[in-house]
């Protein structure tokens, strides 16, 4: 199968490297992480250790079976600007954080695969991307059918060495997932720590607030979930990763806030750190 992977950062690289065990992947990224895959290759240190030689180029070229969006959240209108010159119908599968990405999606016209995977992945240099916890990964039709197309996906990257199961219930997930998120990535960014260091007795009485905001939230929405047991869980499984957002931070970089504690903001342990985070942005 033809794979590209659109926004080719840290996950996106991960699952790029992953995914060309048994597929032609072509992963699209820009500045020094291009040029470095471009003439040393890609490599993946951690859960996998290996030299990927994998296409690298910094757009869609079009004529892909599947597409595989792992920008930012607030990069996604800009980047289905630049699919659409060449899209041809092909199914996008996105993983990317934070809730509204889907509609801004279909708002486009494409044909989107929601998914959710709490891997964890840091680029540690140009070229160099550190796997640092399996996650889970999950995929599934909106409507919740179990559609051919989406078995097919499952079973091509189970094959390829990728935990993914096939769900009925995609968007809730994606939901709970940003849930996880708000109470991992601004904690870790404004504390500068690993996941992991969100266990420690004094962090932890903060992620369980967050926790518990978000549950509410979600419990208004039909959603039932202990984001708080679950945040843990990935606390535990990707404890030596530095989120997304701790990356984004230290970077300099825009964060994605809005996608991933812009929902819960009507709590007040979620609503002090969406403002100290959108402070560290400035
Ligand atoms: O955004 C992230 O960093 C990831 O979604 C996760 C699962 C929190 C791991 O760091």
């Amino acid at each position: 199968m033809k794979i590209a992977v659109f926004g080719a950062g840290s996950l996106g690289s991960v699952l790029g490297a992953i995914l060309s065990r048994k597929n032609d992947v072509l992963l699209i990224t820009r500045g020094e992480h291009l040029r470095a895959i471009q003439e040393n290759g890609l490599r993946v240190e951690g859960m996998v250790n290996d030299l990927f030689h994998i296409d690298a180029l910094d757009h869609y070229p079009g004529g892909f079976d599947l597409l595989i969006l792992t920008v930012k959240a607030y990069q996604t209108e800009s980047a289905a600007e630049e699919i659409k010159k060449q899209y041809d119908g092909e199914p996008v599968i996105t993983f990317q954080n934070g809730v509204g990405v889907v509609d801004i999606l279909k708002k486009y016209g494409f044909d989107v695969i929601p998914g959710v995977t709490t891997m964890g992945a840091t680029r540690t240099l140009p070229g160099v991307v550190m796997y640092a916890g399996y996650g889970d990964t999950f995929i599934g039709e909106e409507n919740g059918r179990f559609s051919e197309r989406v078995i097919h996906f499952a079973e091509n990257f189970t094959e390829c060495g990728l935990r993914v199961e096939v769900v009925n219930d995609i968007m809730e997930r994606r939901w709970v997932k940003a849930a996880i998120n708000a109470c991992i990535n601004p904690l870790t960014a404004i504390m500068r720590v690993p996941n992991g260091k969100l266990a420690d007795k004094e962090l932890v009485e903060i992620v369980k607030c967050v926790a518990d905001e978000c549950s509410a939230v979600l419990s208004d929405m039909g959603i039932y979930a202990d984001v708080f047991s679950l945040a843990m869980d990935v606390i535990e499984k990707t404890a030596k990763n530095r989120s997304s957002m701790l990356q984004d931070i230290e970077m300099g970089r825009k964060t994605e806030i809005d996608f991933i504690t812009g929902p819960f903001i009507q709590g007040m342990c979620n609503k002090m750190l969406y403002h100290m985070v959108k402070f560290m942005e400035k």
